[in-house]
């Protein structure tokens, strides 16, 4: 067994986390008061008790109702820093967080409050912990190319300061190829491209990700594991798979972390990586994510670091601040 400290401490990149997914219950009864938008809860208490997700569009439900207590460029600020503490205190030194504007422009909250609000709290804790971050806009894909194309447009202003874009929400139906042409888009604006894919939808969706939409990054990707010759694929290309335990059981993709495939996905040759998703409502940050895996799959510490060293090289960085990043876990690993 590994020691929780070294877990915890060990120097890692958060590469798959939605902001809004960070919402812990104390702080939506907090912000619904303070904003005073009535949420179908009482109590923290009952907040949780409403997390129990039989699929991802069980969760996505709550997560997006969850959402609307957020409304101003404050709100989002604190969201984001409380995260961010969380992180730091979890050895994260680098992060690539996901947000979703769509979740917030649909119900009248203006991009540029979210955007502010946001790279507020981002330099809050670039400034109080010295991590670095980097902001993705996700667009939903059970809206339309045309509401992702109008999102576009609405984050011109920030998009030198965004580093890539991502999809998300409910995967099934709504394959990587319905945003092929915003996806061209957002690549000729300089951005960086992330898809989910293979979380709930088939391997066919991971290959149109890697095809059609030419992606840099996978989020999630289990599901490629029923295809022999996806995994050779992505070996090869050594493309990063952003995988969530803790996500996977919640929403019932995998039945527990005790059979959960992390040390195949290694054994295999793929980079994946190890991040929280929706930490507030799966049970645990990222800290917690390779405490738990690690301790349900026996894995060694060679194979913890690998996770780490991964997540360093899935990330958006240069290649100064990658190499920087290596030599400092490699400190981290000699010194415990
Ligand atoms: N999958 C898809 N969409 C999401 C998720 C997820 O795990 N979390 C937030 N939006
Ligand atoms: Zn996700």
């Amino acid at each position: 067994m590994i020691d929780d400290a070294f877990l915890t401490a060990l120097p890692k990149a958060e590469l798959h986390l939605h902001i809004e997914g960070s919402l812990e219950p104390e702080m939506m009864v907090a912000l619904a008061r303070r904003n005073s938008v009535a949420i179908p809860f009482k109590s923290v208490e009952e907040v949780r008790a409403a997390y129990s997700f039989t699929d991802l569009q069980s969760f996505l439900d709550i997560y997006y109702a969850g959402a609307g207590v957020l409304r101003t460029e404050e709100d989002f600020h604190d969201l984001a820093l409380a995260y961010f503490d969380r992180a730091a205190a979890d050895g994260v030194v680098h992060a690539e967080i996901f947000f979703d504007p769509q979740t917030h422009t649909h119900r009248g909250i203006p991009f540029d409050v979210v955007a502010s609000g946001l790279f507020a709290g981002i330099a809050a804790a670039e400034a109080k912990h010295g991590m670095t971050v980097g902001l993705i806009m996700s667009y939903l894909r059970h809206l339309d190319e045309d509401d992702a194309f109008a999102t576009l447009a609405q984050a011109e202003p920030w998009l030198d300061r965004f580093v890539g874009v991502g999809l998300d929400s409910s995967e099934v139906g709504h394959p990587p190829s319905k945003f092929a042409r915003v996806f061209a888009a957002s690549r000729e604006r300089g951005l960086k491209l992330c898809a989910h894919a293979g979380e709930e939808g088939p391997p066919a969706y991971v290959h149109e990700a890697l095809d059609v939409l030419h992606v840099d990054r996978i989020d999630h990707g289990n599901r490629s594991l029923e295809d022999h010759a996806l995994v050779a694929r992505l070996a090869r290309a050594g493309m990063t798979l952003t995988v969530c335990p803790s996500s996977n059981v919640a929403l019932r993709n995998v039945a527990s972390l005790d059979v959960h495939p992390i040390d195949r996905m290694l054994d295999l040759g793929l980079r994946a990586t190890i991040h929280s998703d929706d930490p507030s409502y799966f049970g645990g940050y990222i800290g917690e994510n390779f405490r738990a895996v690690a301790a349900a799959r026996n894995l060694s510490r060679e194979q913890v670091v690998t996770l780490a060293r991964n997540s360093f090289l899935g990330s958006f960085i240069d290649d100064a601040a990658l190499a920087g990043h290596l030599d400092r876990l490699d400190a981290f690993v000699k010194a415990h």
